[in-house]
């Protein structure tokens, strides 16, 4: 495997289930000057995700899978991100869960967006469970994605005031931008 440092431009995948709003937003930053990744597949477990659209777009190779059999599933993956020779994984709203022996291929190289201050509210309804706690503040978390559920370490947060009048759909709303912000730093911070 490559080490996630030098000037290459590291070939990146993202997985992605439903809107793709970070998809979008990663494949911006991967054509600015000083990025260290290049955006060349997009992986989705749903063929009518929206974020789809990006990949027809900007014209990267896109695939989808069903996830019916895991393993098989799987295995076919690690034969195509061998294929496209690709060596960093972003989960961006993808919402299957990867086995240890598929992140064990890519030990290191797969991160994920959560959109929580993690360790608070791994798993799903982050907002929701934001608001009915009462929470002053919410946020989102970039981390390295290991066999435990949004427990790899950290690699950076996003921190933003919860404001009374906010919902789980307003908070979702303002963290997902946040999220627009983190998800390119957090990749820069890791070339740095
Ligand atoms: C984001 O909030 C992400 O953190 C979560 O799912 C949402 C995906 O949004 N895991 P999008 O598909 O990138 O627009």
């Amino acid at each position: 495997m490559e080490k996630l440092t030098g000037l290459k431009k590291l070939k990146t995948a993202v997985f992605i289930s439903g809107t793709g709003s970070n998809l979008k937003n990663l494949i911006k930053f991967s054509k600015i000057k000083k990025t260290p990744i290049s955006i060349n597949l997009v992986i989705s477990n749903f063929n009518k995700a929206k974020g789809l659209k990006y990949a027809n777009q900007f014209k990267i190779k896109k695939k989808i899978f069903n996830f019916n059999n895991i393993k098989n599933t799987e295995k076919k993956i690690l034969t195509l991100l061998k294929k496209e020779k690709i060596s960093f994984i972003c989960l961006a709203g993808f919402m299957k869960i990867l086995s240890k022996d598929f992140i064990k291929k890519f030990d290191g190289k797969i991160i994920n967006i959560h959109p929580s201050l993690l360790p608070k509210y791994k798993g799903l309804n982050t907002h929701h469970r934001a608001i009915t706690n009462r929470d002053k503040f919410t946020g989102c978390t970039v981390h390295y994605v290991t066999e435990k559920l949004d427990s790899g370490k950290i690699i950076m947060q996003k921190k933003i005031k919860v404001a009374t009048k906010d919902n789980s759909k307003s908070l979702a709303k303002k963290v997902l931008k946040l999220e627009h912000k983190l998800y390119p730093a957090a990749i820069k911070k890791i070339f740095s």
